[in-house]
């Protein structure tokens, strides 16, 4: 029994985004602490055949933080001492905004999974530039996640993009053009192939590199396609696959289900891993895998589908903190039994 199994209850007792919130508040308040670097020695997994490279960047593991967690960038320290790989901060828009009115997060217990509509919550592009130009950013790379302003058109969309890059890309090692959030209305149209190249070109020559995109799996395929034929023409540095679902599979058993908004957790796993899959079939880009992943059995499943490296949000309310250590751990074990020396061979084993 660990000890988030005695602190679950108490957490989950509270609604999902004060619960959140109490979750955050203690890593704020022992980031930069000596808590900070007790979490460290016991939750590192320090090993060399888990470090790697992905556009350019050198991760000392393959198991990240999903955007969504730390939107206003205030945690990354922790959540690398936590034993993550990398943070995604965001999403992060050029305006401050509210979101959408509460209740907006909602904990699917029976299913291990999360539906929110948050609508890009943040304190906005210069809070969180100054944030990230003061802040003691941790050894690990941290992206920038970036969405879309509620009050913005869509046909301003490339310019409002590029402020929230102008104001915090300095900081950051990688950037990520949000385009399939489900909760910023129209926000998903900005996948197709005009409205994409308008806003990946306006980043690529304000200078962000490495630049990725981020997909939703309910994409159809040949809009998948699509956007897949963009990244390619403008030479992108990645893709990550996927963001969450306003589908609802019938598996679910959850009455929350019936929310509105993007669906986490277990029961997108799959599909997502079947997305990573089609975009590292389609592209040479590196991919980055996320949804679902919860222990080291799914997240070696990314990575043999050809996810460079992995990223989790809901994992880590119904894992805990731990989380990253233990799929670390299992990594490594499963590497052994399959006879890989580092994580990088096991990369698209099963395409
Ligand atoms: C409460 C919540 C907020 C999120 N906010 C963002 C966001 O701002 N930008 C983004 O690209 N993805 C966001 N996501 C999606 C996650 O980054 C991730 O793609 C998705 O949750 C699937 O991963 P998971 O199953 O490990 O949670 C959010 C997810 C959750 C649950």
């Amino acid at each position: 029994m660990s000890l988030y199994d005695v602190v679950r209850p108490a957490l989950f007792a509270l609604p999902a985004e004060t619960a959140h919130g109490v979750g955050t508040s203690l890593l704020r308040a022992t980031q930069g602490t000596p808590v900070e670097r007790v979490a460290c020695e016991r939750l590192r997994v320090d090993d060399a055949r888990l470090a790697t490279t992905a556009f350019g960047q050198s991760f000392p593991n393959p198991v990240g933080v999903a955007a969504g967690f730390d939107k206003n960038a205030e945690l990354p320290g922790m959540l690398a001492a936590l034993g993550f790989g990398h943070v995604e901060v965001g999403g992060v828009t050029a305006e401050r905004q509210p979101g959408n009115p509460k209740p907006r997060m909602f904990r699917l217990r029976e299913d291990r999974a999360i539906v929110n509509r948050m609508g890009f919550n943040n304190h906005g592009a210069d809070v969180v530039g100054n944030r990230l130009s003061r802040a003691a950013l941790p050894g690990v790379p941290v992206g920038l996640n970036i969405g879309k302003s509620k009050v913005t058109p869509l046909d301003e969309a490339p310019d409002d993009y590029r402020y929230t890059f102008e104001r915090c890309g300095e900081w950051v090692d990688y950037s990520v053009v949000n385009v399939s959030s489900p909760n910023t209305p129209g926000l998903r149209e900005l996948q197709h192939r005009d409205a994409l190249e308008a806003i990946l070109g306006t980043l690529l020559d304000a200078g962000a590199r490495p630049l990725l995109v981020k997909l939703s799996p309910d994409l159809p395929e040949a809009a998948v396609e699509e956007a897949l034929a963009v990244v390619d023409d403008l030479a992108l540095d990645g893709v990550i696959a996927t963001n969450t679902t306003t589908s609802r599979p019938a598996s679910l058993r959850s009455p929350e289900q019936a929310e509105r908004g993007g669906l986490s957790g277990k029961p997108i796993e799959h599909t997502a891993t079947g997305f990573v899959k089609f975009v590292a079939r389609r592209t040479d880009v590196p991919v980055v895998g996320v949804g679902g992943v919860s222990d080291a059995d799914g997240a070696y499943a990314k990575i043999r589908a050809g996810a460079d490296v992995v990223q989790l949000y809901t994992a880590l309310v119904y894992e805990g903190p731990t989380v990253a250590r233990d799929i670390n751990r299992g990594l490594l074990e499963r590497l052994e039994s399959d006879g890989f020396d580092h994580v990088s061979e096991a990369v698209g084993v099963d395409l």
